[in-house]
């Protein structure tokens, strides 16, 4: 498959789950955006909110966006609030295919317990998180393919992203 893939989706989606199994499937390089940041700065991400705030931190993922090198054959794992910028719309669709991994709420709530490297994260899935949730929907929508991750294994939500790329691509032939 010639895309890169880039996936994009709230917190607890499973986006790195998924990157890192279609990456092996494909062939392609995984990277993990989060990740990335952390090697950038030295520092891990909810220290660097705590100690440069979010704007540094946004700033910084613009940044490693950025320099990923469309010519190679990449899955790209992002942060959540990456779709929060209209500069990142540009730069993830100059790389490639962008992904939207839906969950319902009901699903992320089970998922988001185990948060502690979350930084927007501070009392489980509260109101202001189901907040955040609903506010980016509009979004995330505007992906090139949207992805129900509700009830599915990672294996089958990966398999459901080649089928659907391979499908597009089928179809742009
Ligand atoms: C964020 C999501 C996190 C991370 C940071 C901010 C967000 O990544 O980038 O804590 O704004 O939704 P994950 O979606 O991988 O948890």
């Amino acid at each position: 498959m010639e895309n890169n893939i880039i996936l994009i989706g709230f917190m607890g989606v499973g986006k790195s789950t998924v990157g890192l199994l279609l990456s092996q499937q494909l062939g392609n390089m995984f990277v993990d955006l989060d990740s990335e940041i952390e090697q950038a700065v030295g520092l891990t991400i909810p220290q660097i909110f705590y100690n440069n705030g979010e704007q540094a931190f946004r700033n910084q993922e613009t940044d490693c966006l950025s320099q990923l090198n469309p010519q190679m054959k990449l899955v790209v794992s992002t942060g959540g609030g990456i779709i929060q910028r209209k500069e990142n719309w540009h730069l993830m669709h100059k790389l490639g295919t962008v992904v939207y991994l839906h969950a319902d709420w009901d699903t992320l709530v089970e998922r988001l317990v185990d948060s502690s490297n979350r930084p927007l994260v501070e009392n489980g899935a509260d109101d202001k998180l189901h907040s955040l949730w609903l506010q980016r929907q509009s979004l995330y929508n505007q992906a090139d393919v949207v992805i129900k991750t509700d009830g599915k294994s990672p294996q089958q939500v990966a398999d459901k992203v080649i089928s659907m790329l391979e499908c597009i691509n089928d179809n742009m032939e």
